[in-house]
């Protein structure tokens, strides 16, 4: 009797990340592509990579401004197993105390410089996990300020998991970046997909857009509209959320607007943890 052959594990985001999209991919895979292949898929605002590592195209290139972000993912894509031993120390020493220590390394920028990219990266996962609410937020100097969430049983990590997204990132040809949104898209072309999930327009500032300085207001918005515009103009598919406000309604009149109703985790003001709509633009250039 020959053993059946069990499908290889796929990988599941591992971040918990505010305006993550995981509860409305099942509306959102509608309008993404149905193959891997044949073209490159783009996601400008990667953040914990929910709708990326559902869709795991062929040929993607992500990026975040966040630079351990990308550090990140660079290092899950080429020294998974540095990561894994460095997170399990991690997992073993993790405190109260233990948090604040690893939390403040970045105040020496030297010695930070000279952690290296795995140890970036285990602390970037550490941190996530540990700290409150999952958050990320930097002071003016860049600091990680997050206090310590106190989470007795949650697991830091899943090997098994990170093992599946190395497998991922190493096996297709991703490339992963670390800058601003409009330079990220800059080598898109006709027949290639964007999806931007960029910090949401909030009209009562409650809604969480801050991650780092210097955040991401209206004039941003305009900005990304503007990307947004010119990517059409040269054939490329693109597909974006943000809130349904009337500012984003204005913004994208030239384009197919379809509304979505979330549930968000993640927000600084309890008020706004309800259900809220969402908007999809889509400029249907296939
Ligand atoms: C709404 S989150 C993305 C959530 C992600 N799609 C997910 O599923 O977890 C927005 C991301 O945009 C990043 N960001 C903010 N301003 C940026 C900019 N100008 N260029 C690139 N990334 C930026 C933030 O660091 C954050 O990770």
């Amino acid at each position: 009797m020959t053993a059946a052959k069990v499908p290889p594990l796929k990988g599941r985001p591992f971040l918990k990340w505010a305006g993550g999209k995981r509860q409305l991919l099942e509306k959102i895979r509608n309008f993404f592509p149905s193959d891997r292949a044949g073209y490159t898929y783009y996601e400008p605002f990667i953040g914990g990579g929910a709708a990326f590592f559902d869709l795991q195209p062929e040929r993607a290139v992500i990026n975040d401004r966040i630079g351990d972000l990308a550090v990140l993912y660079r290092v899950i894509q080429r020294s998974i197993d540095e990561l894994l031993e460095l997170l399990e120390k991690h997992r073993v020493q993790n405190s109260r105390d233990y948090y604040y220590y690893i939390r403040n390394q970045d105040r020496d920028k030297d010695r930070y410089a000279e952690m290296g990219d795995a140890g970036r990266a285990a602390r970037f996962i550490y941190l996530n996990k540990t700290c409150y609410n999952g958050l990320y937020r930097v002071n003016r100097r860049g600091e990680f300020n997050v206090p310590y969430g106190r989470y007795k049983t949650a697991p830091l990590y899943d090997e098994a998991n990170l093992r599946a997204i190395h497998r991922y990132l190493a096996s297709n040809r991703i490339c992963i970046l670390n800058g601003d949104f409009a330079d990220a898209v800059q080598a898109a072309a006709g027949g290639d997909f964007v999806y931007f999930d960029p910090p949401y327009h909030s009209q009562n500032r409650s809604g969480f857009t801050g991650y780092q300085a210097p955040g991401f207001g209206k004039g941003e918005q305009r900005r990304l509209r503007d990307t947004f515009a010119e990517l059409t103009r040269r054939g490329v598919s693109c597909l974006l959320s943000n809130s349904d406000t009337p500012f984003i309604r204005e913004l994208y009149r030239d384009f197919e607007i379809t509304v979505l109703e979330a549930r968000r985790a993640i927000n600084s003001d309890a008020a706004g943890r309800g259900a809220v709509k969402e908007v999809l633009v889509r400029n249907c250039t296939g």
